[in-house]
């Protein structure tokens, strides 16, 4: 029979294996956050990511125009919205390799004297931001819906925030603003807003 201190005994060292379980976990989340945004990883993937948009007529040189239309803050004042697939990391002409994944453009329009018209004639001279949200492979992210996000600027290198972060990743997890947060409003709808104009 289990005399009772041992059973003391035993829910005690229970109780300690909880408590530097749940410390483990806990430091675990902290490091996860740290290195989920931005770091070179996520920087190089955010490179092959516009090489991916280049070729598809996604952004860059080669873009093809959308429909331009009102938008608000945090995005441009006139935005581009765009839905499609690319595939990224591939090699050898883009034959081989690579994942497949849907995106999310958004071309983000600003500056003086800006407005569809204007932006409709010179999309170039008014582009400020294309901002992507691009579906990894599952797990990436699950707790955000495996997007993966940018804001680069116009020429394909990336945006900073005011601490000089690179703004590309899990950008911000578990931060109270920043894309993730912000996008989490619409969770129920895969974090898409859809166009609100
Ligand atoms: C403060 C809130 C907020 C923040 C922060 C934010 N967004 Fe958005 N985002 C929106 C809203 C609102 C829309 C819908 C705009 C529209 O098309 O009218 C949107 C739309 C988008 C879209 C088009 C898909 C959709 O949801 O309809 C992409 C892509 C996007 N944002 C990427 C980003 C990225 C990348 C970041 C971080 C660098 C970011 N957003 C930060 C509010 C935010």
């Amino acid at each position: 029979m289990i005399k009772f201190p041992n059973l003391l005994g035993a829910g005690a060292a229970l109780a300690a294996a909880s408590i530097v379980m749940t410390g483990l976990a806990v430091n675990n989340a902290r490091s996860q956050t740290m290195k989920d945004c931005c770091d070179d990883t996520a920087i190089n993937y955010s490179k092959d990511l516009w090489s991916a948009m280049e070729s598809a007529g996604l952004a860059g040189k080669g873009a093809k125009d959308d429909k331009p239309y009102k938008g608000q803050a945090p995005h441009g004042a006139v935005l581009e919205t765009i839905h499609s697939e690319v595939t990224v990391g591939s090699y050898f002409f883009g034959l081989l390799g690579g994942y497949k994944g849907k995106v999310v453009v958004k071309r983000n329009y600003g500056g003086d004297g800006v407005s569809i018209d204007a932006v409709s004639k010179d999309r170039k001279k008014f582009l400020k931001a294309v901002t992507v949200m691009f579906k990894r492979e599952a797990g990436y992210d699950k707790d955000n819906g495996d997007w993966f996000w940018v804001k680069y600027k116009a020429d394909g290198s990336l945006h900073t925030n005011p601490k000089g972060m690179m703004l590309a990743g899990r950008v911000m997890k578990g931060a109270d603003k920043g894309c993730i947060s912000c996008h989490s409003l619409v969770k129920d709808k895969d974090y898409l807003f859809g166009k609100l104009n």
